[in-house]
């Protein structure tokens, strides 16, 4: 066997090791206009209470609205809406109503103007409380005040369930795929 050939660097460049990611649809609406964004680079950052974060390029159209507005919307979508992902990462609504041309449908948004989507199986709603620039983009942090899933897609122990919905998971490029159910192991507590 050949020996792997490790590369250690300390003048990275943009960096894209830590793919796959879960490639979520990022909503705002401000100016009269819904918008939506893909965003790979987000996180919890706090479970109780909940607040979450986005990295979004601050030349976006979403980073304009939701620097307006205040308020924002992260949308879990199943891996048969990979190509709507897509879509609304490679095209600016500078330049269309992402939401007309893709046929968009929302569902009710109850704490926000940030628009919920019908497909997505769940979606945060949140309320911006920092925005600060780190490099290339702005870290957008926000208090999860709405929440929204499907019940019947996750197990009585609150995983998703992989019988029921699979995550779109992004790997680079034009890249992506997503999670199957036949690689779940439980692992327990290892005692050494
Ligand atoms: C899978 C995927 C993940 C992306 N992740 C991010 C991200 O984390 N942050 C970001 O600013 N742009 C990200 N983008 C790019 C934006 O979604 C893209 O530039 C979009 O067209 C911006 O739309 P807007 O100008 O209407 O806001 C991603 C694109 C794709 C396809």
């Amino acid at each position: 066997m050949t020996k792997a050939i490790r590369i250690t660097s300390e003048e990275p460049e943009a960096i894209f090791q830590h793919r796959p990611v879960v490639a979520t649809i990022v909503t705002a609406h401000a100016k009269g206009r819904d918008n939506a964004l893909a965003i790979g680079l987000h996180t919890l950052i706090s479970h109780n209470p909940p607040i979450c974060g986005i990295a979004v390029m601050p030349q976006k159209f979403t980073y304009e609205l939701i620097a307006e507005s205040k308020e924002f919307g992260v949308n879990f979508m199943p891996f048969e809406e990979v190509k709507l992902v897509c879509a609304v990462g490679t095209s600016t609504g500078r330049k269309i109503d992402k939401f007309q041309k893709f046929n968009i449908a929302k569902e009710k948004s109850v704490r926000t103007g940030a628009p919920i989507l019908e497909k997505a199986y769940a979606a945060y709603e949140c309320k911006l409380i920092d925005d600060t620039g780190y490099g290339s983009h702005r870290w957008l942090v926000g208090d999860i005040v709405a929440v929204h899933w499907l019940k019947e897609v996750y197990t009585p122990e609150n995983t998703l369930d992989l019988n029921k919905v699979n995550p779109i998971l992004f790997l680079g490029r034009n890249l992506y795929l997503t999670a199957s159910k036949d690689t779940i192991s439980s692992i327990g507590q290892i005692i050494h």
